[in-house]
This record gives structure tokens, sequence and C-alpha cells, in this order.
């Protein structure tokens, strides 16, 4: 990297550890880096500083076993961000050593003050210790839930809240598959269907898309379950998103999870259906061309600038009969009561708030965000929404409750909480869709609720990065 792109890197990643509350992204926006850095520098940085927030704890793991045979504990946040940033590119990049002791002695050229003597000649050892780091030592004696949370870049609440519904083996596969790896991650492209298309017109447009990808030798899976979704190596992502199916919004990238919530929300034409949490729509949007526009759609989310993002993209994408407002989901500004006419909802989608800890492939930064705190907040939220539902729900309406989780809090226990209340109990389980997993089976009387004769998915379901190559997600749906 060029000492001026190294110095906004490590700027960057020096105020992220000394505060780690914002994303980095948003701080690479919020210094308006673009005006000063061409654009290929720009995409290098946020890459790299993505990459090391994906890899963090590993990358702290090794920084600490050599600094510890240096014999070094006091250092600046800028000089840990060095650190980092060496293991970085030595582990992952493979980057020699004596490379990027090039690159700092130019970086530290550009900040002459900024060095106590100590500092350089510490560094140089650092450089040259890292490459002999040892993972076989490393790791020697230490038990397995510890080795993947390292080894995967877990954080240790992901590994333990996960181990009474998951083997430790299926954690690990878990974790493994929101990790990229060589050319093995795929990412999913929607064909989009424009207002007057019909099924006809979208076999077209995914055939058009299809030669697309071959002329561009671009590696191709068809999805077994759902016709409209094409799987692509995610490395192509970059290719494909310059392309004119792209750029003109025939096609959208949208992971399978999101997909499956809409089918099965099931939504007909004429029907009217509660988003409670919408922004930033990508299913309000499937779920009217599912309809082929021709449901009505009343979404909200709580915070205003993601549903400025919404109203944005429904209306570059011509999405008709579909209302937005700004609201709060567990005081639904919806009048009911006996002076006014009830909204008769037909389905109510609730995708919910989550901790996010099935989204890691795509969002490394929220590895970071696991814990108690985060995970208890959400499942608040989610009772508090959830419970205030009941209000909308008369017979016939169908809910569908899902979370972008793997954490059962969020998913089985909250269901569980609901089949106890009184409102819930003419509430029944649906069959989900054809390639769900079976949820965790958490207790004996909510297995007997979603026992079905025919042993087919009904209620609660579940998708795992490992298994279906997806986000980990959650599905309930209910009828009264
Ligand atoms: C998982 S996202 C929804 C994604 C969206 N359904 C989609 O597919 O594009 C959850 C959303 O819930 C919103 N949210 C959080 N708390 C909320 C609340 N109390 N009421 C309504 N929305 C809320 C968040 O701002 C976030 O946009």
């Amino acid at each position: 990297m060029k000492p001026l792109a190294l110095k906004k890197c490590l700027d960057i990643l020096q105020n992220y550890l000394e505060y780690p509350a914002y994303s980095l992204e948003s701080r690479l926006h919020h210094r308006d880096e673009k005006q000063f850095i061409d654009q290929n520098t720009y995409s290098e940085i946020l890459n790299d500083l993505r990459e090391i927030m994906r890899w963090l704890n590993k990358i702290h793991f090794i920084t600490q076993k050599t600094l510890r045979a240096l014999n070094l504990d006091a250092i600046t946040y800028l000089q840990r961000a060095e650190l980092y940033y060496s293991v970085y590119c030595v582990h992952w990049k493979q980057i020699k050593g004596f490379t990027l002791q090039k690159e700092f002695d130019e970086f530290h050229k550009t900040i002459p003050d900024y060095t106590h003597p100590k500092w350089i000649p510490l560094l140089t050892q650092f450089l040259e210790k890292i490459s002999h780091f040892s993972w076989e030592i490393a790791l020697k004696n230490k038990p397995l839930p510890e080795k993947i949370s390292i080894l995967q870049a877990v954080p240790s609440f992901f590994v333990e809240h996960l181990l009474p519904v998951m083997s430790e083996k299926k954690i690990q596969a878990n974790a493994k598959a929101m990790n990229p790896f060589k050319d093995q991650n795929y990412i999913a492209l929607r064909i989009v269907l424009d207002k007057g298309k019909d099924e006809t017109a979208l076999n077209v447009i995914r055939d058009e898309c299809l030669q697309f990808l071959h002329r561009s030798r671009i590696k191709t899976k068809l999805d077994p379950d759902i016709p409209f979704l094409i799987h692509i190596p995610l490395i192509q992502r970059k290719l494909v998103s310059k392309s004119k199916f792209y750029e003109s919004k025939k096609v959208i990238f949208q992971d399978k999870s999101a997909i499956i919530a809409c089918i099965l929300v099931d939504p007909q034409p004429l029907e009217l259906i509660l988003d409670v949490s919408a922004s930033p729509g990508m299913k309000t949007r499937l779920i009217q061309e599912l309809t082929q526009f021709q449901s009505v759609i009343i979404g909200g989310d709580i915070r205003r600038d993601r549903l400025k993002a919404t109203e944005k993209l429904l209306n570059q994408m011509e999405t008709p009969n579909t209302h937005l407002i700004q609201w709060d989901g567990a005081n639904l500004p919806l009048r009911i009561g006996d002076n006014f006419q009830q909204p008769i909802f037909d389905k109510i989608l609730f995708d919910a708030p989550c901790s996010g800890s099935g989204t890691f492939l795509n969002d490394p930064e929220m590895k970071w965000h696991q814990n108690k705190h985060i995970l208890l907040k959400n499942v608040i939220i989610q009772e508090k929404i959830l419970k205030q539902l009941k209000k909308y729900i008369q017979s016939g309406t169908t809910l569908i409750y899902t979370t972008c989780s793997l954490y059962p809090e969020e998913g089985e226990y909250q269901i569980n909480k609901l089949i106890n209340k009184p409102w819930f109990k003419e509430m029944k389980p649906q069959p989900l869709m054809k390639g769900i997993s079976p949820s965790y089976s958490i207790n004996d009387s909510l297995t007997a609720i979603l026992s079905s004769p025919e042993k087919q998915i009904i209620g609660l379901g579940r998708i795992f990065p490992a298994k279906q190559r997806s986000q980990g997600f959650f599905y309930a749906k209910f009828k009264k």
C-alpha cells in the first residue's frame, strides 16, 4: 500500500480499536475519504479493513502470542494497528516481512514526530517473528470451543451460545461457512420481475442472464428450490455488479434466506400485508413481485434514514401499492377499536431486528457485536413487537416471524413463550417449504405442537450457512 493509503488505513483501524462503536465503512464515508483518494485505493483500503475485521480475534491472538515473545505490553493504538495490519498482510495476503518493512519506513517518514526510538526496531523484530508463528504450538491443549472461536474467528459468546443446540462439529462448520474460503463461497443472484411482466418474461430474463454469465465464464448453479435464483461464486460479484444486467436492475443480489421468507408469506393478489420492520425493503419488493404488484403492503421501520433508503429503492424499482410509515413496531399507529374499522391483514411479516448471528459472511463486523447485552436487547424488542401484533391478528391472518440469527433465544424460545399465551392458542402451525431444515428441539411441548402426521416441517424451521450455503435464518409460520 502507498504511504498515504496506509496512513488512512491505519488511522481508521487505530480509531476503531480505540472507539469500536461505529462501523468501519461509516468511518471511511464519514471522513469523506473518496474526495482525497482514487476509487481503487478506496476499495483496497475498505477491503483490507473489512478482512481485518473478519479475522480480528485471530489477528489479535497471533499478535499477543508474538508480542509476549518480545516481552512488550504497553503500546499505543496506532502501534497496535500497525501490528494487526502486519499480521493480516503476512498471514492472509502472503506479503513478505521485508516488503512490509519498506511500506512502514515510507509511512513513518510521513509523520516524523510520531515514534519513540524503540518502536522501529521492535516492529522489525515483530515482522521477523510473525512468519514463524505456529498454530500447533499456540493451540496445544486448548479446549475445542476455544479453538473454534480462534480458528474460525468468531467470538466465544457465539460458540458457547450455540452449544446447547448444536454439536461442536456443527458450530465449527457453520462458523467456517460464514468465512470466505478460496472460491467456495457463492452469492445468490435473483431475477427481478418488473411491473406487467409474468412468469414467461421471468424465464426469458433468466435465460438471457445465464447466457451472459456463461459468456463471461462465470460458474453458475441453479437453485434447487427457487427457479428465479442463480448462485455464482462470491469472487465474481464485482464483475456482475458492473454488468448491464445488474445496472438495469434485471437482477439483484438477494440471499436465499430472504427469498424463502417472502415465499413463506405466500402473498396473493388483493391481499393486505403488514410488513412490520421493512427496511431496507428487499423483502417488501419481492412480495410485490410475487403478486405481480397486486397486493397492498403497509410497511414501516423505526429508523427514518433506513425508511428513506427503502422509499428510494422502491421508487427506483417502481413498486406500486406499497405504503411506508415510520413507526415503532411495538406501538403501531394503526387504529383499532370500536370507532374505527379494524384493518384486516391477510399476512403479517415480522422480519425482526436481531443479533445478526447468521450474517457474518456479508457483515463480518457483526461478529464483534455478539454479546449478552445485545442479544437481550433484541430479544426484548422482538418480544414486545410480537406481543402487540396480536391486536392485528384475526381469523384468517397468517403470521410469519423471521430472524437472521442462529441463536435459539431469537427463534424457538420466542415462539415457546407465545404458545402458552391464550391469544396464541388458536394459531395453527403451517407447512414450510422444501429445503428448510427442522428447528432446534428445545422442549417436548413445542415439539408436540410442531409434529405433523405427514412428517412435514411445520410451524418452525431453520436454514444454516453450512447446510444450505446461505445466511443462518429462523422461520415461524402460524395461522389463526
Ligand atoms: C432485519 S431488518 C429488516 C429487513 C427487511 N425486512 C428487508 O428484508 O429488507 C430489521 C429492521 O427492523 C428495524 N427495527 C428495529 N427496531 C424496530 C422497531 N421497534 N419497530 C420497527 N422496526 C424496527 C431496523 O431498523 C431494521 O431495519
